[in-house]
């Protein structure tokens, strides 16, 4: 998908760069992302929502993916950005990302986060709870400083998706929850605070989701909260969040919809519910992460060594793992994967795809179709661009891999690849003692 192609050499080439020169000149692992790719999807939601009529923000999320080189192509595709963090804050801004554009989410964020922000002047905090609704307020009105706000609301559905990454059920450490009475309490008090700017109300409701159903039963539950609120408060809202976890293809078992057909979809079901009830919304606002970078990143391996065992299964081993892609181990996640220097090679053995790490979990893909292997050759893992640079980790002290965008025949590094100094670089140097046998 995205730019990818074989080459007349037999090499995989993404963004017009041949893959085994970039392992030339960058080393492995290596995450590779296809600019173009990356640009086509926020275009196409963009494109989406100007059909809708409604005005609009696309907030991309950045613990999808974040570095300065992401945080400034999303500026120049006119996108806004969720943070969940003072580190994905910080990167932000020191990308020099406007920060009116930044929306601040998170169920504890620290008042050192929270300051940072406000000294930031950035355009929004997603409030979570009823504790920060009142810290919030107090460092806002301490600094006499309005901060505009929106509600984050847990709407009570179970999107299909892995337990761990559900977050829309009520049962939930995010949000305040609609049936019992939360969310409407949070709405008066966040009416009757002088320092916030109520502008509206944000849900999300899980992610990796291939069905509009889910999205349209939060928007029947959300419009229903809207009218409520205008009832009991005569207050309308400017804005509804309906957050992201729009689904993207991992093998060729995922069937997700174009994203411009979840942002038709949404918009139209808005659309006819709202005027149905004379209720003007100026704003629609989604949270995409995964939709955006997933398909956009390839991880490049070497491999290394092989162990057989006959008759049973043949391991291969690369040069990264669950460092630099936990969500195997974590999520049962599937992969498709490639030999990049031998694309269309016959292939003659299934084998199993081993990571580094000292534990039998570490294995990226089970059971996979490749040529016959040799130590050297390169493999391709496609679809790794969201929550795996970004949930890397240096367990066993693996230094994190670098990070290249492509486009057109160029290549740019975005991340370092971390060094043996890096690793130790916070560590602080013991003392050196001679011990005196006795
Ligand atoms: N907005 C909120 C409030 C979220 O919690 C999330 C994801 C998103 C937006 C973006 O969702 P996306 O469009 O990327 O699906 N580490 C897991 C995913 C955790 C998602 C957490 N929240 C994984 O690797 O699948």
């Amino acid at each position: 998908h995205g730019t990818s192609k074989i080459n007349s050499s037999n090499h995989l080439e993404i963004g017009q760069c041949d893959t085994v020169e970039l392992k030339k000149q960058y080393g492995t692992p290596l995450y590779i992302y296809d600019q173009e790719l990356i640009e086509t999807k926020c275009k196409a939601f963009h494109s989406a929502f100007q059909r809708s009529g409604f005005s609009y923000q696309i907030a991309y999320a950045g613990k999808a993916f974040l570095c300065m080189e992401m945080a400034n192509l999303l500026t120049k595709l006119d996108m806004s950005l969720d943070v969940v963090s003072g580190g994905e804050l910080f990167t932000a801004l020191e990308a020099g990302y406007p920060a009116e554009r930044i929306h601040f989410h998170g169920n504890n964020k620290t008042i050192e986060e929270i300051e940072m922000a406000l000294d930031a002047n950035i355009g929004c905090f997603v409030v979570d709870n009823f504790t920060e609704l009142e810290v919030l307020h107090a460092l806002a009105a301490e600094r006499k400083q309005k901060a505009s706000i929106l509600l984050r609301v847990t709407p009570g559905i179970e999107a299909h998706t892995h337990e761990y990454i559900m977050t829309g059920q009520e049962d939930s450490k995010f949000g305040f929850g609609l049936s019992n009475d939360q969310a409407m309490k949070a709405v008066s008090s966040a009416l009757e605070k002088p320092y916030y700017n109520l502008l509206g109300i944000h849900c999300h409701i899980g992610s990796q989701i291939f069905e509009v159903d889910g999205f349209s039963r939060a928007i029947d539950i959300l419009t229903d909260f809207l009218f409520n609120i205008r009832d009991k408060m005569d207050f309308e809202v400017k804005v509804l969040n309906v957050g992201g976890g729009f689904g993207i293809r991992y093998t060729e078992s995922d069937s997700p919809l174009p994203v411009e057909y979840y942002v038709d979809a949404l918009t139209e079901k808005l659309s006819r519910t709202l005027t149905e009830q004379n209720y003007t919304l100026p704003e629609v606002w989604i949270e995409p992460g995964r939709s955006i970078v997933g398909e956009a990143g390839t991880t490049l391996y070497t491999i290394g060594s092989t162990k057989e065992i006959p008759g049973v299964r043949k391991y291969v081993g690369i040069d990264g793992g669950m460092t630099d892609n936990i969500r195997p181990a974590l999520y049962d996640a599937k992969h498709e994967a490639v030999l990049a220097n031998r694309v269309t090679d016959k292939k003659d053995e299934t084998v199993s795809i081993a990571g580094k790490c000292c534990e039998s979990g570490d294995m990226l893909i089970w059971d996979i179709d490749l040529p016959r292997v040799n130590q050297g050759d390169l493999l391709a893992v496609s679809s790794t661009g969201a929550y795996n640079y970004s949930m890397a980790s240096n367990y066993n002290r693996i230094p994190r891999p670098a990070v290249v965008f492509v486009k057109n025949g160029e290549a740019r590094l975005a991340v370092e690849r971390e060094t043996y100094e890096d690793l130790v670089r916070k560590d602080v140097k013991p003392v050196v003692t001679t011990y005196a046998m006795s």
